[in-house]
């Protein structure tokens, strides 16, 4: 590596030779395509996206410039470079290089530089490397796998593959392509390729299947080489639901495209001339876990020389008859994310040790034993203790959650398995003797983004809530956003997507996670009656079209691109999104959507599932407005005005039936119920002349259930919204900070460390909740964490401005609050809202990044009395109560009277 990094330093000198830059603004965070590190990019025409860096305030880019360069694994060029011209803008996000396409399967690095409007000019930023997909190119490489048949529900041992090849020269660049049915780990010559896990990932194999690229120029030899891959089932074979498969025989296929320092390109692929054998992974299972027996280990099997296994032909399908679209990833992949170490360990009966990680996590344990050949050391892994101290798998359910590791009798043995996770706080350990001091930690393991938020208030509860919201995001963002990680389920559910997506958006960089899981989304779609998106994606046979649930495909579009700014998130669904909306206006000819009953505010406390109030229809009635109202501003900004006018139609159609239907003269609304009033407020259902009627009603459903909150998956995202709108933050803070059930801190209260499914999982008088489904790390309530974000501290991306362009900063001090801070990484750099109350002022500081601006509106009716930066307050405007100033970039500080609370 450093070798490489000295010649990208030497191609950088050699193309910013000449350039007199000013010492302050510099380039930061190149992303092409939205990312940090793009390897296999599927488009020709890429988009880039920058920040800006300085200490300046008031710093706007005016102008930018691009250069590309195709590059060698050593980051020598092997093209002329493209460069734009000066470009006068102040745009630095998804931007396009004029003039250059991308040829498929070649390798580039880009730079930008910029200038600002204080006459700085950056240098070039350092190039950023990235590989153009296949781009329409057809798949080279012919399928292999081992020619058995995996039954529905059965578990298999682990495939290992491995061809071989011969090398005259050794490349200047050379780039591995891997795809597969199943999940695998490739190397090439005895070394593995990728820290990645999980490769390539879990799309609707029914439509696609996802590659991934791999620059091995390093692994590679004079000579003779070889390569391999160990396939497991992953999620394409029968054992992750009873029912569900995609295939009976997990397959892989990849290339090798090796380039001369010409230019010239050959190509090695898999093929009838590699083999397989069964290795050490003798069993491997989602759901199941996996068992390695380590005596089988052979560590030439990935080498040249081969090792000694029954090496058979493998069973081969050509890529001509692969009828799936080879889409390349473009999530940012799995990986080790970090250790946990255990914080008590027990002898709980003879010769088994529970050990205590003190986080409900996600991964697996890294297993350390000294023990004889063949001795089994097995490890089951829970979230809970049952009350006889032992550790609580019922909730698991049909999954047996258990790695088993057969020691193969040579000193210290270290062992991680490969292709299953847990869902755990507590690991059981037997077989192993007296355990090493070091036996089991814990390995954090998800999606690898990069963490974008922060939140700290001076209220350690909710510190502790937020806590266990990120916690359920790190455990539920492992290749798609899933209900749980620990039981047989673990799937994409689409409600529990969309509301949480909000939140995960601001504390993750997930713009490409969820554009990559729209894929799934799309490919669930059904047409016809009672079709639309599915309830899960990828689609594993849940249902369709269920209100709060498919309305994810209209939601999630719209959120991530309110968070990154990417129009592509929402031009790629569009055609989806208006079909759906088509469905479902068709089962509301009279404006109440009529379709038959689904999940509705699922978990609602005291109601049996399905039951609970108000009514499915409702909820579906409601739905489709609000899902309708975002399709037609998509359609709008899209360009559509045709789509966005029908849209609109129908929205006005449904919100007049929705009034006739469930809005008493009153304010009353049908089933009245948090939910009920909810819905009606936050989708903005509610003719202006009764909102305040309504507004009376939703404050005395809570005031009736003493203020507590009494609503399911539906309702609850939406309470602390819906009562900052009507101004009553200062009932969401009650609402918010009650430790008694039903509410937020009632589990923070009962030790928990991550989210629970239900808001009574767990109880002192009952134990666990008797009804089975009952998962300690569901992320759906964690919602509430985006008014952390958008309402305590006040940051709040604006639709007018995407991206955090332009963006609200809208503090609101309240409930027990002395003080509160989040911390943004927005695409254009920090922003932050950091405010405190002392002897009666409040104390503010706001980071506006480089080339934003922001509205800051602060609790105060009229500038009398505010500050900034120590100087009284000049131009602000007073609206709804606040007084609004706009600022553009920079770090402020105000001071006013501290609002009454
Ligand atoms: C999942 C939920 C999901 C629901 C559908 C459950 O089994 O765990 O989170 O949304 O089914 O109602």
């Amino acid at each position: 590596m450093p070798r490489q990094a000295s010649l990208l330093a030497l191609f950088l000198c050699l193309l910013t030779a000449g350039v007199a830059p000013a010492a302050d603004l510099s380039v930061a965070d190149p992303r092409c395509e939205g990312l940090a590190e793009a390897p296999q990019v599927d488009t020709a025409s890429p988009r880039f996206s920058w920040r800006l860096e300085t200490k300046a305030r008031d710093v706007r880019q005016t102008a930018w410039q691009l250069r590309v360069t195709e590059v060698d694994a050593a980051g020598r060029a092997l093209a002329p470079t493209v460069e734009s011209a000066r470009t006068e803008s102040d745009e630095t996000q998804w931007v396009v290089l004029p003039g250059f396409v991308a040829q498929s399967r070649r390798t580039y690095a880009w730079q930008v530089r910029a200038w600002d409007n204080h006459g700085g000019a950056s240098e070039w930023s350092s190039p950023q490397v990235f590989g153009a997909g296949l781009l329409g190119d057809k798949w080279p490489a012919d399928w292999i796998g081992d020619g058995r048949t995996v039954e529905r529900a059965k578990t298999m041992p682990a495939r290992y593959l491995r061809g071989t090849f011969q090398l005259a020269k050794v490349p200047v660049r050379a780039r591995l392509y891997v795809s597969a049915f199943g999940l695998v780990e490739p190397s090439v010559n005895g070394r593995p390729v990728t820290r990645d896990l999980f490769v390539p990932g879990w799309p609707d194999y029914r439509q696609r299947v996802f590659y991934v690229a791999y620059d091995v120029t390093a692994l590679l030899q004079l000579g003779d080489n070889a390569w391999g891959a160990i396939l497991g089932d992953g999620w394409y074979s029968g054992t992750m639901l009873p029912l569900h498969q995609y295939g009976p025989e997990p397959m892989f296929s990849a290339f090798i495209d090796l380039t001369d320092a010409d230019g010239h390109v050959t190509t090695v692929t898999t093929g009838r001339d590699w083999k397989w054998a069964e290795g050490p992974v003798t069993m491997n299972s989602i759901y199941q876990g996996e068992t390695y027996d380590a005596r089988r280990e052979d560590n030439r099997w990935n080498t040249v020389a081969g090792g000694g296994w029954a090496w058979q032909p493998v069973s081969v399908r050509p890529a001509r008859r692969v009828y799936q679209s080879y889409t390349a990833r473009l999530s940012p992949p799995v990986r080790r994310i970090e250790t946990l170490h255990p914080v008590s360990r027990k002898e709980v009966r003879p010769g088994v040790y529970l050990y205590d990680l003190g986080q409900n996590m996600v991964g697996w344990a890294r297993l350390k034993v000294r023990a004889a050949a063949g001795q089994e050391v097995t490890l089951k892994f829970a979230e809970m203790l049952g009350s006889d101290g032992q550790i609580y798998t019922a909730n698991l359910r049909g999954a047996a959650a258990t790695a088993r590791y057969v020691a193969k009798g040579s000193g210290t043995e270290t062992w991680e398995p490969h292709f299953t996770y847990f869902g755990f706080r507590y690991i059981e350990l037997s077989g192993a003797g007296q355990p090493l001091d070091d036996a089991v930690e814990g390995v954090v393991v998800h999606t690898d983004l990069p963490r974008t938020g922060t939140f700290e208030c001076s209220d350690d509860w909710l510190n502790k809530l937020y806590h266990n919201t990120l916690w359920g995001q790190k455990g539920n963002f492992l290749e798609i956003p899933t209900d749980c990680p620990q039981r047989d389920e673990r799937l994409g559910w689409t409600g529990d997507t969309q509301v949480f997506c909000n939140t995960a958006l601001y504390t993750m960089g997930a713009g490409r996670f969820y554009r990559q899981w729209l894929y799934a989304l799309r490919d669930s779609f059904r047409d016809g009656p009672g079709g639309g998106f599915a309830d899960t994606a990828p689609n594993t046979g849940h249902g369709h079209g269920s209100a709060g649930w498919a309305d994810a495909g209209v939601i999630v579009p719209w959120t991530a691109w309110l968070h990154t700014g990417d129009r592509q998130i929402i031009e790629e669904s569009m055609p989806s999104i208006q079909h759906a909306i088509e469905l479902m206006a068709n089962e509301a000819p009279d404006g109440i959507r009529h379709s038959p009953a689904s999940y509705g505010d699922w978990l609602s406390p005291g109601f049996e599932l399905f039951k609970a109030p108000p009514s499915y229809e409702l909820i579906a009635t409601a739905y489709l407005a609000h899902s309708a109202d975002l399709a037609a501003r998509m359609a709008d900004l899209t360009d559509r005005p045709e789509l966005a006018a029908r849209d609109r139609a129908i929205h006005d159609r449904v919100k007049a039936a929705f009034q006739r239907a469930y809005l008493a003269p009153d304010g009353r609304i049908a089933g009245d119920v948090q939910t009920s009033y909810l819905l009606a407020l936050a989708f903005d259902l509610v003719p202006d002349d009764r909102r305040a009627a309504v507004t009376a009603h939703l404050i005395r459903t809570f005031a009736e259930k003493d203020n507590h909150l009494s609503t399911g998956f539906l309702g609850t995202p939406l309470i602390m919204p819906a009562l900052t709108a009507a101004g009553r933050a200062d009932l969401a803070y009650t609402v918010l900070e009650q430790k008694t059930y039903p509410g937020w801190l009632f589990s923070v209260k009962n030790g928990a460390t991550t989210i629970w499914e239900r808001w009574d999982s767990w109880t002192p008088e009952q134990g666990f909740n008797k009804d089975g489904m009952n998962s300690f790390n569901h992320y759906a309530y964690g919602s509430v964490v985006g008014w952390f974000y958008d309402t305590i501290a006040g940051l709040r991306p604006l639709p007018e401005a995407p991206g955090w362009k332009h963006f609200r900063i809208a503090p609101t001090p309240g409930g027990g609050l002395s003080s509160a801070a989040a911390t943004l990484q927005t695409p254009h750099g920090l922003a932050a809202s950091r405010w405190r109350i002392e002897a009666g002022r409040m104390h503010l500081t706001v980071v506006i990044p480089p080339n934003t601006s922001a509205d800051v509106e602060l609790p105060a009716t009229s500038a009398a009395g505010i500050t900034l930066d120590g100087a009284p307050l000049g131009k602000s405007v007073a609206a709804t109560g606040r007084t609004v100033v706009t600022l553009t970039s920079g770090e402020y500080t105000f001071e006013l009277p501290a609002p009454a609370q």
